[in-house]
């Protein structure tokens, strides 16, 4: 099972993808957490993509590219914002078709401007885990502190209310493209992601195509 989440900044994807990943048993690649690793290791990677990060624009193609394919080795994974415009799509394929593979479910995940912003203002990340959480929608049992590993809470860069802004201009600029090839292909599956997180899964088991979990 090989399935892309795909949504605007704070639709959800992370969370979703923890869920799904645990629940159907697919490693969960998330990109933007790549990338933060790096940039927390201030590495040659790490620091050609903060700029791009720190601006709410995508890291380049070819970056992208260079990092992701060594992670599409596994049969089972799900794919957390990557990809996000048509080159890369593309690209993905061509990696797949060249390992024999093939994407089976593209899910977008649909919300509103409003809420994204409610929820990425709010938003609460792990520095060790990277657990996510929501001051009001899903607050740590204790302040500032993550209920998983006892870590202390932060707030990502790229959620001050500007940047997240950038980022969804970049979203609307990039996603028709990408919906409408995946569509044409018979693979897009699409979810409301309003709502707490629970009835957002239940919305994604009903709709995924069992038979091939
Ligand atoms: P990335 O880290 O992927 O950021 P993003 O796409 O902007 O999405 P977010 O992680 O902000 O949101 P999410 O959809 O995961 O929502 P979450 O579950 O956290 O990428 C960051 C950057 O890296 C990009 O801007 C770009 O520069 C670069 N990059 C990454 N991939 C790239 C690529 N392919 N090409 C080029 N550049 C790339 O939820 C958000 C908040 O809401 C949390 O607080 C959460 O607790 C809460 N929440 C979640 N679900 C619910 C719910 N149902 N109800 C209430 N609250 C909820
Ligand atoms: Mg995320």
């Amino acid at each position: 099972m090989k399935v892309i989440l795909f949504g605007a900044p704070g639709s959800g994807k992370g969370t979703q993808a923890v869920m799904i990943g645990e629940f159907f048993g697919l490693k969960r690649i998330s990109l933007g957490d790549i990338f933060r690793e790096e940039v927390k290791k201030s590495t040659d990677l790490g620091k050609q993509v903060k700029n791009f990060m720190d601006r709410g624009e995508l890291v380049p193609d070819d970056l992208v590219q260079r990092v992701i394919d060594a992670y599409l080795n596994d049969e089972r994974f799900i794919l957390d914002g990557y990809p996000r415009n048509l080159n890369q799509a593309k690209a993905l394929e061509e990696t797949l078709k060249k390992k024999g593979k093939d994407l089976d479910v593209f899910i977008y995940l649909e919300i509103d401007s409003q809420t994204i912003i409610e929820r990425l203002s709010k938003r609460r990340v792990c520095k060790g885990c990277g657990a996510n959480y929501h001051l009001e929608n899903m607050p740590p049992k204790k302040d500032n502190v993550c209920d998983l590993c006892g870590k202390e809470l932060f707030q990502r860069d790229d959620d001050k209310i500007e940047v997240i802004k950038k980022r969804w201009e970049v979203f609307i600029d990039r996603s028709q493209q990408l919906l409408d090839f995946y569509e044409k292909k018979g693979k897009l599956l699409k979810v409301d992601g309003s709502g707490d997180k629970d009835k957002v899964f239940q919305r994604i088991k009903e709709k995924l195509p069992c038979q091939k979990l």
